[in-house]
C-alpha cells in the first residue's frame, strides 16, 4: 500500500452562499478566530502527516498563494520591533519550500472537475482531498478528521470517505452513502448518491469533506458527464470507481463546521474560540453575559 503524501484543496468555488463577503475575498480566506479557514484545513492535513499541499485555485484567489509564502517586509518589521513571538508563529506556519503547488481550474465546473485539475501534480499515487470550507475539531479519539481517514486507509486500503449524520429531512442537499458492512467507526460503503430527491436517500450519512482516493479516479473524472446542478460531481466519479474498487466510510467522532454558509461560519468562530485555551475563559464570560441578556 502506497503512503498518502499529498492533499488536494479545491478552492476555486465562487462562495455565493456567503456573499457579499466573498465578492473580492476568497471564502477560504475568511477568518475563523485568528486565521483563514484554509489555514485550519492545512493544519489538519499537516497533523495527519501530509507532506505536499496542492491548491486548485481560480481567478481572484491570489491571496491564497501569498498566504503560504514569506512576507519579507512584515517579517522584517516584526523582528526589528522585537515581536519575536508573532514572527516565530508565522515561521512555524509556513510550509516547507517546495511543499505547495498551485494550479487553476479556470472555470468553476464542479468539485469533480476541480479535483481532476490536480491530476498531473498528484500523479500515480493515492491522495487526500480536503474541502477546506469544512473545518474540524477533534472528538474523543483526539485527532481531526483527515487523520482518522488515513487510519482507516491503513486498515482497509481502497478509497475512504468521511461521513456524518444529519436529520433525514436534510439529506437532499448533500452526497449520501449507504452502509453495506459495518465495523463501528468505519464501514464498507454499499452505494452513494449526490443530492438525492427528498425521501429517496439511502441513509442519513452525508459525505462531509474529507476523502482518500486512488489515482484511477482521474481517468474517470476526465470522461464523466455533468451531474446534479450541471456540475461535474466528485460523487458521480466515486460511484463509477466503486464498480471496480472498494470504498469505506469513516464516522468522524469530532465536530465539523461548514464555514461555507453564513450560520455555519458564525458557529465555527464560536466553536473554535471555545477550544482555544488562550481565548476560551474571556470568550465564555462574554457569551454568558450575552445569553443572559437574550
Ligand atoms: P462548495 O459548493 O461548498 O463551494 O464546494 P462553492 O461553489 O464556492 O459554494 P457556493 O454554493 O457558491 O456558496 C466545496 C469546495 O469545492 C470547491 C469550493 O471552493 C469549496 O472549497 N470548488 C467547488 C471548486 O474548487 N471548484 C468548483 O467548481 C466547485
Amino acid at each position: 500500500m502506497k503512503r498518502v503524501r499529498k492533499a488536494v484543496f479545491p478552492v476555486a468555488g465562487l462562495g455565493t452562499r456567503v456573499l457579499p463577503a466573498t465578492k473580492t475575498i476568497p471564502k477560504e480566506m475568511l477568518t475563523v478566530v485568528d486565521r483563514p479557514v484554509l489555514q485550519h484545513a492545512v493544519e489538519e492535513a499537516r497533523e495527519a502527516g501530509i507532506e505536499h499541499f496542492v491548491f486548485v485555485t481560480g481567478r481572484g484567489k491570489q491571496t491564497i498563494e501569498d498566504h503560504f509564502d514569506m512576507s519579507y517586509e512584515l517579517e522584517d518589521t516584526l523582528q526589528k520591533r522585537g515581536k519575536l513571538k508573532e514572527y516565530e508563529a508565522l515561521m512555524a506556519d509556513l510550509p516547507a519550500a517546495g511543499a505547495t503547488s498551485f494550479t487553476r481550474q479556470q472555470a468553476p465546473l464542479g468539485l469533480g472537475h476541480a479535483v481532476w485539475c490536480a491530476r498531473d501534480i498528484v500523479g500515480d499515487e493515492p491522495f487526500a482531498v480536503i474541502l477546506p470550507d469544512m473545518i474540524t475539531l477533534p472528538g474523543a479519539r483526539k485527532t481531526r478528521c483527515l487523520a482518522q481517514c488515513l487510519d482507516a486507509y491503513a486498515k482497509h486500503g481502497g478509497n475512504i470517505i468521511a461521513v456524518e449524520e444529519v436529520p433525514h429531512e436534510d439529506t437532499h442537499i448533500y452526497g449520501v452513502v449507504s452502509v453495506s458492512q459495518d465495523f463501528g467507526a468505519t464501514f464498507q460503503i454499499g452505494g452513494m448518491v449526490e443530492k438525492p430527491a427528498k425521501g429517496t436517500a439511502p441513509s442519513n450519512l452525508i459525505i462531509s469533506g474529507r476523502y482518500v482516493l486512488e489515482p484511477q479516479i482521474f481517468d474517470i473524472l476526465e470522461k464523466i458527464e455533468k451531474g446534479a446542478g450541471g456540475e461535474i460531481q466528485l460523487t458521480d466519479g466515486m460511484k463509477k470507481l466503486s464498480e471496480t474498487q472498494e470504498f469505506f466510510g469513516v464516522r468522524f467522532d469530532g465536530r465539523t463546521c461548514d464555514t461555507g454558509s453564513k450560520l455555519g461560519f458564525l458557529m465555527a468562530n464560536v466553536h473554535f474560540a471555545l477550544e482555544r485555551a488562550d481565548m476560551a475563559p474571556a470568550f465564555k464570560a462574554e457569551l454568558k453575559k450575552l445569553l443572559g441578556s437574550l
